[in-house]
């Protein structure tokens, strides 16, 4: 695979003089192939910048970090051999269209004029579904007609190499062929299982699945890349036998292929199905009310084995695609009607990106959502990562958001963190969750309680669960403490937006927090305790008004509020205000809405509006936050500019949120692959 990787500018040539394809509803900096977990995260880079413009074939498709997850697809026609995924080395299909739906990434590619080919990615999200939703498996779907009304003799090839067991080229893989219940598979893995272990990123334990339908046109084998892709390339099957030689994965590249003979292919289209995912007994480590310890993959209280998870899993491809569509569906509706195409097309882009980022472990009983940062850093369940993540939640399954909240509640209650603020994250290196019981988590005070109350109220508001209040009362109580000493001048200290710098007196942060003590009034009236809700209102009140002198730089033309108290000439994306208009509280004037909304148009570049004076980048979680609260032309421009930077931004990693409004291009920091994305659901919160 090496020489392949050299020649990537070749195969971007011979894309760019083959015919052009469609890009709908846009050409995405990196488009989302199998994208289920922080493990099970392969794409296909797209951008200008490395990538080859969204070519499915000429390019190998890589995991969130970058590296090579070789996943490999090629056709015979009328014995003549095409690649239509990665980069083998034979002559590709030309893709006529690429589009995108929230669940889906579909390729239409032409062979020769004579065959038409629809190849759908499929990572299913399915909100109301939690057993469905707890499979860590994604879909590849290859449907295959005649387009000249001949018939022609067609088998399909589609192989994983053992580059997705391991981060470590060098690791030793082990495999096996079987069969089960109709579906055969190809089952690989580390020879050394490392629990809990990360190389590259990637996950060093658990076992992956590779399989399709067990029919008599199936043939298998595993082997070095070139002898499996050549086998099928002359003989268009495959000699359904097993290396047996395990060695490491980069050795002679070892790859699992499958073929499917489809026959003789008229106009009615004929399919191939193929489903590949990762199955860990246990995923996390987790420092609960019990001692530190790992905690089971959920989907393990749904299944007696991995064999009966993967079975049930591929024989369900038209139940999970019809969950899927009406999610899609689901999605496209509200996107559209609240801002237009624009808005799907980001929409629809974060929403495998923010649930690929989680994994769902516990029982049925007593689960929970792990989330990692994912490339900022692998920190858990962190905050303020979860906040801008929470719009996601909240439109597609409130109990989601529950779930990633009550792993930091059941950490901090049962005594583990000894600070009298909020923590920050759940642990620095995912998948363990040990919590910070020294207190030395990335100290983000303020906005930590601030996001903890907000979220809080949130998932209480929307799901009428009342009694969750009361059970965290107490902690909520002692965060509201904090905010009431902190609020109305910050301290020197670091917002979410940490990579900016410190600085005291942050306008924004301190209106999160006025925010959080209301928000505690209204807990505070929801579980039956009067006197506190009317102190917490009357303080939040007190304190936003003083936020108004403080904060607002009133001779400005226009007045707008400023980046850090009395700073006159500094400004930002006042993108907290968000949580006053989706909680309902009234806290903020609507002047204040009004304000900004009409200011934002002033200060915008070619690609949005900057985060604040101190760069000209931006971040695409807080424009939608932004987007959702302010009105009329100004809520478009920011729709439009986002939608526009995903089309033409030449970053070619996963959809990054922190990018240049005037070069389209990253700043200092290179974060990729971020839950953060799921505050594109923002302005559907708040319509
Ligand atoms: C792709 O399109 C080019 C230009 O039309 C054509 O020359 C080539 O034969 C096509 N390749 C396939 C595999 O259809
Ligand atoms: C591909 O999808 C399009 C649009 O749904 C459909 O019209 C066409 O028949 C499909 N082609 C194949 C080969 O399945
Ligand atoms: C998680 O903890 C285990 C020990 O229990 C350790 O081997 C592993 O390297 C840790 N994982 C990470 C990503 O730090
Ligand atoms: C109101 O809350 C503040 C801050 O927590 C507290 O110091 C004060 O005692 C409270 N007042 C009443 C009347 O409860
Ligand atoms: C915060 O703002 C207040 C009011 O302008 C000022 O008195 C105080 O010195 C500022 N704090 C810091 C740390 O600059």
């Amino acid at each position: 695979m090496q020489l392949s990787r050299l020649s990537l500018l070749v195969a971007s040539f011979i894309a760019s003089i083959g015919a052009q394809s469609t890009f709908t509803p846009a050409r995405p900096p990196s488009i989302p192939l199998a994208v289920r977990s922080p493990y099970l995260s392969t794409w296909l880079n797209a951008g200008s910048d490395g990538g080859n413009g969204g070519y499915l074939a000429g390019q190998w498709p890589v995991f969130w970090q970058n590296q090579v997850t070789g996943w490999c697809g090629l056709i015979r026609v009328d014995g003549n051999v095409y690649t239509w995924m990665g980069l083998p080395g034979s002559k590709t299909v030309n893709q006529t269209a690429f589009e995108y739906t929230s669940t889906k990434s579909i390729f239409t590619m032409n062979v020769e004029n004579k065959l038409e080919m629809n190849i759908t990615f499929m990572s299913p999200i399915t909100p109301s579904d939690i057993k469905r939703q707890s499979l860590v498996f994604s879909y590849l779907n290859v449907e295959v007609s005649s387009l000249d009304g001949q018939k022609h003799d067609v088998q399909v090839y589609a192989d994983i190499s053992a580059e997705w067991v391991s981060g470590d080229r060098s690791a030793i893989a082990e495999w096996e062929y079987g069969t089960t219940n109709g579906v055969a598979y190809h089952k690989v893995h580390r020879q050394t299982q490392l629990a809990f272990s990360q190389v590259n990123e990637q996950g060093e334990w658990g076992n992956w699945y590779w399989a399709t339908d067990a029919t008599n046109g199936m043939s298998y084998q595993s082997g070095p890349d070139t002898v499996v892709r050549g086998q099928f390339s002359q003989n268009g099957k495959l000699a359904n036998s097993g290396d047996t030689s395990f060695r490491a994965v980069s050795s002679n590249w070892p790859v699992f292929g499958f073929t499917s003979d489809l026959g003789s292919v008229g106009s009615s289209p004929v399919s191939t199905l193929f489903s590949l995912g990762l199955t860990q007994d246990e995923a996390v480590q987790f420092a609960g009310s019990s001692d530190y310890g790992p905690l089971p993959s959920l989907w393990k209280s749904y299944f007696d084995t991995e064999l009966a998870a993967l079975s049930f899993f591929h024989h369900d491809y038209s139940a999970s695609s019809s969950v899927a569509t009406a999610f899609d569906n689901r999605v496209a509706t509200d996107s559209i009607a609240t801002a237009g195409q624009d808005y799907l097309t980001i929409t629809s882009l974060s929403a495998r990106q923010a649930f690929g980022a989680t994994q769902l472990c516990g029982t049925q009983d007593h689960m929970y959502l792990f989330l990692k940062e994912i490339s900022s850093d692998g920190n858990m369940n962190t905050v303020d990562v979860v906040f801008p993540a929470y719009p996601i939640f909240l439109y597609t399954n409130p109990e989601f958001l529950k779930l990633v909240l009550d792993p930091l509640y059941e950490n901090q209650e049962a005594g583990n963190y000894p600070n009298d603020y909020a923590m920050h994250d759940l642990g620095s290196n995912y998948p363990n969750a040990t919590g910070h019981s020294d207190g030395r988590d990335e100290k983000m005070p303020l906005e930590e309680c601030g996001n903890m109350l907000i979220m809080t109220l949130a998932y209480a508001q929307k799901s009428g669960n009342n009694e969750y209040l009361s059970a965290h009362y107490d902690l909520l109580k002692q965060w509201t403490s904090y905010l009431v000493e902190d609020a109305l001048y910050p301290a020197n200290q670091i917002s979410t937006d940490d990579f900016a710098g410190s600085l005291a007196n942050q306008t924004n942060l301190a209106l999160k927090g006025m925010i959080g003590i209301q928000a505690m009034s209204v807990i505070a009236e929801r579980t039956g305790n009067t006197e506190d809700a009317a102190n917490y209102s009357s303080i939040a009140h007190d304190y936003i008004t003083k936020w108004q002198g403080l904060a607002i730089a009133k001779g400005a033309n226009p007045p707008h509020t400023t980046l850090s108290y009395g700073d006159t000439n500094s400004h930002g994306l006042l993108y907290n205000l968000f949580a006053d208009a989706q909680l309902g509280l009234n806290l903020v004037p609507q002047s204040v809405y009004q304000m900004q909304s009409d200011f934002y148009q002033t200060v915008a570049n070619k690609y949005g509006v900057p985060l604040d004076t101190r760069h000209t980048y931006t971040k695409g979680d807080w424009e939608c936050f932004t987007a959702a609260i302010t009105s009329g032309n100004t809520r478009s421009m920011f729709i439009k500019d986002l939608a526009t930077w995903i089309n033409e931004t030449p970053t070619n990693r996963a959809l990054t949120d922190l990018y240049d409004t005037v070069s389209g291009n990253y700043p200092q920091n290179t974060f990729v692959a971020r839950p953060v994305m799921g505050g594109a659901f923002a302005p559907l919160l708040v319509r």
